[in-house]
C-alpha cells in the first residue's frame, strides 16, 4: 500500500491513541463521540481499509455483508467479541483482532469492588448518607456479611477470573471454579475444579461470573440456576449482562433468595432493567470493568498493533477470525 491505509475508528478514543491512530494512519476519528448506529458505521466505513471498532457496535452478519469489499480487518477496542459475528467476518475475508490480557486487572479490581459493595451494602450506605438520612452508628443496623472465610465461586477462570481469585485468595475467601478445561496445577493454586458449572453454584456464598456470552452462556443465570445456589449467596457480573436472566434475578434478590448483587454489565445496556435500581440489594456500576486511563490507552495501542501488524503483512497478535 503506497499510501497509509484509511481507517475508520468508529467511539471517541483516549487522546493518546488517537495521536498515533492519526500519526500512522489516514483516520477518520470520532471527535463528538456519537456511537453510530448501522447506517452511520457503513457510512464510516466507505474508502476505509479497516475498523476500529468498540463494544457498542452492532457488526452483525448483515453489517458484514454490506462492508466495502476494501475493508479487510476490524479490531475491537474490547477482549469480548459477541458484538461481531466472526463467523460471518471470516466468511468474507475479513480479520478480526480483539484486545486481551491489558484490561484483566482493570476488571478484576472492579469485580472485586462489586462483591465488596455488595457484601457490605454500600450503595444503600452511600445513597442513605447523600438523603441525609443517616441518624448514626447502631450496633445492629446496616450489616453486611464478611467475605474473608467464605467460598467464591468463579464461573470462567480465564485471566480475569484467576486475577480476581487471587485478589479474593489475598482477603481470605476459598476458590471453588468452573472452566471449559481444568486449569494446571499451577494456575488453579489450590482452586477446586467443578467440570460441571451448575454443580459449582451450590458452592458458592459469591457466584462471580467470567464466562464470555455465548449462544450457551445466554441466561446462564435463570431461575432454576439460582435455586442451585446457596441461600442468601451474592452474585457478581462483569462479563456481558446477558449471561443473566434479569427478570429471574431481580425476583429472587426481592424474595431474599439471593443476598444481594453487584453488577457492572447489563442486559441491554444502557437501557437495564428498571427493577435493578429499585432495590437496596443492588450495588451497580455503568459498565467500568476496563474504564481506567492507562487500561484504556493499552486497549487502544493494542488494537492498533493489531492493525500495524495486519497492514505490515504479518499475523496480528491477537487474530479471532
Ligand atoms: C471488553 O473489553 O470486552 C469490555 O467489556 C470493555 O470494557
Amino acid at each position: 500500500m503506497s499510501q497509509k491505509p484509511e481507517i475508520f475508528v468508529t467511539r471517541k478514543l483516549p487522546k493518546a491513541v488517537e495521536e498515533r491512530a492519526a500519526r500512522d494512519y489516514r483516520a477518520h476519528l470520532n471527535g463528538p463521540d456519537d456511537p453510530p448506529d448501522r447506517d452511520a458505521l457503513l457510512k464510516g466505513a466507505e474508502g476505509c481499509d479497516g475498523l476500529l471498532v468498540t463494544t457498542t457496535d452492532r457488526v452483525d452478519n448483515s453489517v458484514i455483508e454490506a462492508l466495502p469489499d476494501r475493508v479487510k480487518v476490524i479490531a475491537t477496542f474490547s477482549v469480548g467479541f459477541e458484538h461481531i459475528d466472526v463467523a460471518a467476518a471470516k466468511d468474507r475475508g475479513i480479520v478480526v483482532t480483539n484486545t486481551p490480557d491489558v484490561l484483566t486487572d482493570a476488571t478484576a479490581d472492579i469485580a472485586l469492588l462489586l462483591m465488596l459493595g455488595a457484601a457490605r451494602r454500600a450503595s444503600e450506605g452511600e445513597r442513605m448518607i447523600r438523603a441525609h438520612a443517616w441518624d448514626g452508628w447502631a450496633p445492629t443496623r446496616m450489616l453486611g456479611t464478611d467475605l474473608g472465610g467464605k467460598v467464591l465461586a468463579i464461573v470462567g477462570m480465564g485471566r480475569i477470573g484467576r486475577a480476581l481469585a487471587k485478589r479474593a485468595r489475598a482477603m481470605g475467601m476459598t476458590i471453588h471454579y468452573s472452566n471449559r478445561s481444568r486449569l494446571s496445577p499451577d494456575l488453579e493454586e489450590g482452586a477446586v475444579y467443578h467440570a460441571d458449572p451448575e454443580e459449582l453454584l451450590a458452592h458458592g456464598d459469591v457466584v462471580s461470573l467470567h464466562c464470555p456470552l455465548t449462544p450457551q452462556t445466554r441466561h446462564f443465570i435463570d431461575t432454576r440456576r439460582i435455586g442451585l445456589m446457596k441461600q442468601g449467596a451474592i452474585l457478581v457480573n462483569t462479563a456481558r449482562g446477558g449471561v443473566v436472566k434479569d427478570d429471574d434475578l431481580i425476583a429472587a434478590l426481592k424474595s431474599g433468595r439471593l443476598g444481594s448483587a453487584g453488577l457492572d454489565v447489563f442486559e441491554g445496556e444502557p437501557n437495564l432493567h428498571k427493577g435493578y435500581a429499585a432495590l437496596e440489594n443492588t450495588f451497580l456500576l455503568p459498565h467500568l470493568g476496563s474504564a481506567t486511563l492507562e487500561t484504556r490507552e493499552a486497549m487502544g495501542f493494542k488494537a492498533l498493533d493489531n492493525l500495524d501488524a495486519f497492514f505490515a503483512g504479518k499475523a496480528p497478535p491477537d487474530r479471532i477470525a
